[in-house]
């Protein structure tokens, strides 16, 4: 592409995009250039020029009327020759060093590669600031959501607080299906895989990685800290069981993997943040308790603003090419006018806090013997932890169907506790299972939202 008009009579040179990766999102993004190529280069001042879109094999149909002469095997040659640089492969390698070199050649960067950036952040904005040039990945975390924008930029004159919510879609998936279908852990995660929201192997979803990757992005925004990936304390869905599920319901709640980052004050006034990711149980009468299926949903309290909820569809290939296109549109337009957005903003550097001192709930579940004195001893070993019960229920066992059978002398009991350090909820259903009168610890959750 030479140089060219736009419809207000700006004779400019095109800006020369070079898109990494053709999978789903690539494709929607090369797919969108093209279609909306006018309208694009209105917003932006100059035409976006798509100069080759760099893929592993040649020869693949990728469907979507892309011209195949774009299609290259050499990225680094391609990278060398961009102004701006799409990076949609995944993973570590070759991703980073090709946004480095892309960087170091004075190239701004489009990423939506959340692993990348929750392990190697500081190393990419230090060599985005020595460039002059910008690195944006709003598709990083929930998909087409605007959300790190929002945080980055609108918050700017506020202080955020806390970033609380769904985004793993196919977590939230799961956990939909065994809530409302009754389906058991597996035939959930089978039912994601076969609709393509769960990999092969399901465990970055289900284990909380990619949960856990995105909490560190958004706290190092929300906070103004460097967050990684290995800071936050990570609990995935595969241990939550139909039981858990039933227990949640049983109190009114739904159970939800959450990405919770939080400011937290110490008792000498000093702040620090918490991230963490675990499953939690959410009362149904939480906005988080009705995003269904494989929808995102993510609240920020900040301390002026007050409550905001974010909600949208985190993956598939269009939703998150939305994502993609809006951060080069900004990346162009800053291009264009010879402006550069915020880059990294570390100033704060709170220290990270452990687990073991977030103020939270637990809902414990418990198999106990069914004799006189019970339920006072288990609430004695709660008290003597300092721990507060807000309810208990207890259930007897069914009787038995079998003629002859004896009724089990034992008694379902489940405890929600108010709120207290983890430590000291830790320790209470450590106690709790070392009774000779407990005869299971059935089930322990924590839970989030009213105390
Ligand atoms: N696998 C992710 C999810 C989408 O299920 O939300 C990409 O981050």
């Amino acid at each position: 592409m030479s140089r060219q008009n736009t419809s207000q009579g700006v004779t400019v040179e095109p800006l020369k995009v070079a898109l990494l990766g053709s999978g789903s999102v690539g494709t929607q993004v090369a797919r969108l250039l093209t279609a909306h190529a006018q309208e694009l280069a209105l917003r932006v001042g100059a035409p976006l020029e798509l100069i080759g879109i760099a893929v592993r094999r040649l020869g693949v149909d990728r469907g979507a009327g892309i011209d195949p002469g774009l299609f290259t095997t050499d990225a680094p040659e391609l990278v060398k020759r961009a102004d701006l640089v799409i990076e949609l492969i995944g993973g570590i390698e070759p991703a980073r060093t090709l946004i480095l070199d892309a960087l170091a050649s004075g190239a701004s960067v489009v990423t939506g590669n959340k692993s990348l950036l929750a392990e190697h952040g500081p190393e990419l904005y230090e060599a985005a600031d020595a460039g002059g040039v910008e690195l944006y990945y709003e598709a990083a975390v929930a998909g087409a959501i605007p959300l790190l924008r929002p945080i980055r930029e609108s918050l700017a004159g506020d202080r955020v607080q806390r970033v609380l919510g769904i985004v793993n879609g196919t977590t939230n998936y799961v956990l939909d299906k065994m809530d409302t279908a009754g389906l058991d852990f597996a035939d959930a995660v089978a039912q994601a895989q076969a609709l393509g929201y769960a990999e092969a192997d399901p465990t970055a979803d289900v284990e909380g990685y990619d949960a856990a990757a995105k909490a560190a992005i958004l706290a190092s925004l929300a906070f103004h800290t460097r967050v990684s990936a290995d800071d936050v304390h990570r609990e995935g869905i595969s241990g939550v069981t139909a039981a858990d599920v039933a227990s949640a319901k049983a109190i009114g709640a739904v159970v939800k993997l959450l990405a919770i980052c939080e400011r937290v004050v110490a008792a000498d006034g000093s702040e620090g943040v918490s991230v963490r990711v675990h499953p939690a149980m959410v009362p149904a009468s939480h906005p988080l308790a009705s995003v269904r299926e494989a929808f995102n949903a993510v609240f920020v309290e900040a301390e002026a603003a007050g409550e905001l909820m974010f909600y949208g569809r985190g993956a598939g290939g269009l939703p998150t090419a939305s994502a993609v296109l809006g951060d080069l549109v900004s990346a162009a337009r800053n291009r264009v006018g010879g402006s550069r957005g915020p880059g990294e903003s570390t100033y704060a550097q709170l220290p990270l806090r452990p687990m073991g001192e977030v103020v939270t709930r637990y809902h414990i579940s418990l198999d106990v013997a069914d004799r006189p004195g019970v339920l006072a001893h288990v609430a004695k070993v709660i008290a003597d932890h300092g721990v507060s019960i807000e309810t208990v229920r207890q259930q007897q066992f069914p009787e038995p169907e079998g003629a002859g059978e004896e009724k089990p002398d034992r008694a379902s009991l489940v405890v929600v506790t108010h709120s207290a350090t983890d430590a000291a909820l830790e320790a209470t259903v450590s106690a709790l299972a070392g009774l000779d009168i407990v005869t299971a610890v059935v089930g322990v959750m924590r839970v989030e939202g009213e105390d």
